[in-house]
């Protein structure tokens, strides 16, 4: 490059110059060209006595292609994390990042799950202000005793029996007796004490708060009320329709 550009003496020496030095100018990078060429031929044959070219060709070609496959090939693999192999602590696994050391967190001190406020005292608990209420929680109908009745029959029955008188069939074959619902300390303890005993169990009675949830521990209590009632009622606690039919009755 540097001869061609230097101003000639003349311009038929400048010419043929030019001629003669066209090829060299290009001689540089027809060598490198030879060399490529030759060189990807001896990959396809090699030949004897060019081993050097060949494990260049070998070279080139694993850093071309099968560098960037292995790459690729990782990239993908690593990237297939399984469901079962997520980043996570074992139960009772060690943490190092709480400063207790333990990965089982306890929920932040008055956290209400969403759906569990249970802001309704009386009904979740059956007291008021500590004390146990006296009445039904909602109102009393029809539904809510027959429910009170058929749950009362697959839970407290067994024990109880269907009267409340506690001679239930697992009694007979000699768990503890419990205390008729027909005594005068039942009959006048507050309804709440009934769902408090399901809720919390009592003495060698188990407690029924996960089998009866809240709403039936209350319809059950109140069927007891009824089968109190039912032993002790006079002909006038019978509505007066009803007492005629039942005067009307033969014994
Ligand atoms: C496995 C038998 C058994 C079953 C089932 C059972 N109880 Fe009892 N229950 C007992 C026994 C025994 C006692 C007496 C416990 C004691 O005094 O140690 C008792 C006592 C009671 C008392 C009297 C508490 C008091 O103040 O003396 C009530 C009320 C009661 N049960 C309600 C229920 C209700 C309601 C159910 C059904 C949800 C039920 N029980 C199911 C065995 C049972």
């Amino acid at each position: 490059m540097s001869r061609s550009s230097r101003p000639a003496a003349g311009s038929g020496q400048k010419a043929q110059s030019a001629e003669r030095e066209a090829p060299e100018r290009h001689a540089p990078c027809a060598r490198r060209y030879a060399l490529v060429l030759k060189s990807a031929g001896s990959w396809q044959q090699p030949q004897a006595g060019s081993w050097q070219i060949a494990a260049g060709s070998v070279l080139r070609f694993a850093a071309c292609c099968l560098l960037p496959a292995a790459g690729w090939l990782l990239l993908v693999v690593g990237c297939q994390q399984q469901m079962a192999d997520q980043p996570r602590y074992e139960p009772l696994r060690r943490s190092a990042f709480f400063d207790d050391g333990s990965s089982a967190r306890l929920p932040v001190p008055d956290t209400v799950a969403r759906g569990h406020l249970n802001a309704d005292e009386a009904f979740y608990t059956g007291r008021a202000k500590g004390a146990l209420v006296g009445t039904l929680p909602f109102p009393l109908t029809r539904e809510v005793l027959q429910r009170g009745e058929e749950r009362f029959n697959v839970f407290c029955a067994p024990c109880h029996d269907r009267t409340g008188s506690g001679n239930g069939m697992i009694v007979q074959r000699g768990f503890r007796h419990p205390p008729s619902y027909h005594i005068e300390r039942l009959r006048q303890a507050p309804i709440g004490h009934f769902f408090d005993v399901m809720t919390h169990g009592f003495g060698s009675m188990p407690d029924y708060a996960d089998q009866v949830p809240p709403r039936d521990r209350w319809a059950i209590a109140a069927y007891i009320r009824a089968l109190q009632l039912s032993r002790n009622a006079t002909p006038a606690d019978v509505p007066p329709q009803e007492r005629q039919t039942l005067q009307g009755e033969k014994p």
